[in-house]
C-alpha cells in the first residue's frame, strides 16, 4: 500500500501543503514543532479516521478556523483510492473516490497503516489501556467486525455500568442484567478470538525479532492475559462459558458496581527471556520490545491482506541504536516508509528515497536520493 500524494488544508499548523511521496522511504527533517509528526499524523488520519495523539479530532483543526480538510491519493490492491475527509467541530466527513457517507466501518482497513513513534515506549511500562488499545488499532484494520463487535461490546458495558452504579431501583434491572450479560457474552467470545488469534501469530514474530536483534540473546514472549479462563474453541462455545461466568459474577458485579467481565478489563503481558518486561526490562530491552511488537503489527497486517501496510516511523530513530535503527531500515523491506526526525546526518545515509524539510508548518525541500 502506498500514499503517493497528500494535500491539507488548515490541519493543525499546515495552512496548506501538498507532498508527493515516494514509493519507497521518506525522510522528513526539521527542527522541534515544525509539523514533521502533524504530516504523519494526516497520512494515519486518512487511513484510520483517528489521530493517534488527540483525544478529540477537532484539536487537529487549525486554531481558529471552522474545519480541516484533507486529501491523499492512494494505492492499494491495485486500485487508485482517492480518500477526502473534512473535520468539523462535532463530525466528520468521508468521501472516497468521490462517494460520500463512506462509514468507518467501511473504509479502515482498505489502507494500513503502522504507526511508531516514542509514544510507543509506554506499550510495555503503561496500563493495560495502552496495549488494548494496539491490538484494537491493528485488528480493527484487518477486521471490520471487530470494530462493529467493540461498539457493541462498549455500549453493553456502558448500559451495565448506568444500572450496576444508580443509587435506587436497581432490582428492578436485576433481569434486565441478564440479557445484557448474554449479549455481552457473545460480542466478547468474538473479540477475545480475534484477540487471541493475533496474539498467537505475534507471538511467534516477536520471539524472532527478539532473537535477530539482540543476537539471539533475548527471547520475548507474549501472554494473554483475560479474566475468564477461555481459550479459542468456538465462538459459541465460548460464548456459552464467558455467559457462565458472567452470571457467576453478577453478585460481585452489583456490590462492587462495576462491570468485572469484558474486553475492557484483558491485557496482554510481554516477557523477555521468561521475565515479565514490565518489571524487570532494562530500557534497551524495552525498546526490542516494543520494536518486536511493531515489526509484529507490519507483518500480520502484511500477511492478512499480502500488500505492506504504509510505515510512519515518527521520531524513533534517534531513540534507537544505530544496530536497532539499522534493523528497523534495512533489514526487512517495509514497503513505503515515512521517517521524521532531527538529525539529517544521523541517518540520511540509511534512506534511499525522498527527503523532505519542514519548517513552520511549510514543506520547503524535496530531494531524490
Ligand atoms: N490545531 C492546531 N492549530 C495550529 N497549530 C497547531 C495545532 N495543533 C498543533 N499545532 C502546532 O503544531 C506544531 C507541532 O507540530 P509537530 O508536527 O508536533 O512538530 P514536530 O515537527 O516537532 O513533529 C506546534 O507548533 C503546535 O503549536
Ligand atoms: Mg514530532
Amino acid at each position: 500500500m502506498k500514499i503517493t500524494d497528500l494535500s491539507l488544508k488548515n490541519f493543525r499548523n499546515y495552512e496548506f501543503a501538498d507532498v508527493f511521496f515516494s514509493d519507497t522511504q521518506n525522510l522528513i527533517f526539521g527542527k522541534n514543532a515544525q509539523g514533521k509528526t502533524n504530516l504523519l499524523e494526516a497520512v494515519f488520519y486518512l487511513s484510520c479516521l483517528k489521530t493517534f495523539r488527540a483525544q478529540k479530532d477537532f484539536e487537529a483543526v487549525r486554531e481558529g478556523e471552522p474545519f480541516a480538510e484533507l486529501s491523499g491519493n492512494f494505492e492499494a490492491y491495485g486500485r487508485q483510492l482517492s480518500v477526502s475527509c473534512k473535520i468539523k467541530k462535532n463530525a466528520r466527513e468521508l468521501s472516497v473516490n468521490g462517494v460520500s457517507g463512506i462509514r468507518p466501518s467501511e473504509h479502515i482497513g482498505t489502507i494500513k497503516t503502522v504507526v511508531f513513534s516514542p509514544d510507543d515506549l509506554s506499550l510495555i511500562k503503561d496500563g493495560p489501556a495502552r496495549r488494548r488499545r494496539f491490538l484494537n488499532l491493528a485488528i480493527s484494520q484487518m477486521r471490520p467486525a471487530y470494530i462493529r463487535a467493540l461498539a457493541e461490546h462498549n455500549k453493553i458495558i456502558e448500559t451495565k455500568r448506568r444500572i450496576l452504579k444508580m443509587e435506587d431501583g436497581r432490582e428492578a434491572y436485576f433481569d434486565y442484567l441478564d440479557v445484557l450479560n448474554e449479549k455481552l457474552a457473545s460480542v466478547y467470545a468474538y473479540i477475545l478470538s480475534e484477540r487471541g488469534a493475533f496474539l498467537k501469530k505475534a507471538a511467534e514474530i516477536v520471539k524472532r525479532t527478539g532473537f535477530q536483534i539482540s543476537g539471539g540473546s533475548e527471547e520475548i514472549s507474549l501472554s494473554y492475559s483475560h479474566a475468564s479462563s477461555v481459550e479459542r474453541t468456538d465462538d459459541e462455545e465460548n460464548a456459552k462459558r464467558l455467559l457462565l461466568h458472567l452470571t457467576a459474577r453478577k453478585e460481585a458485579e452489583l456490590s462492587s458496581r462495576s462491570c468485572l467481565i469484558g474486553a475492557h478489563r484483558d491485557d496482554f503481558e510481554v516477557f523477555i527471556n521468561g521475565k515479565s518486561a514490565r518489571d524487570f526490562a532494562s530500557q534497551g530491552q524495552i525498546r526490542s520490545c516494543v520494536l518486536a511488537l511493531k515489526v509484529a503489527e507490519h507483518e500480520i497486517l502484511e500477511n492478512d491482506s499480502g500488500e505492506k501496510p504504509i510505515l510512519l516511523l515518527d521520531d524513533v530513530l534517534s531513540e534507537l541504536d544505530p544496530h536497532r535503527r539499522s534493523f528497523l531500515i534495512n533489514d526487512i523491506d517495509r514497503g513505503q516508509t515515512i521517517i521524521t526526525g532531527c538529525d539529517p546526518s544521523m541517518f540520511s545515509e540509511l534512506i534511499h528515497g525522498k527527503i523532505f524539510t519542514v519548517a513552520g508548518g511549510a514543506i520547503n525541500g524535496e530531494n531524490e536520493k
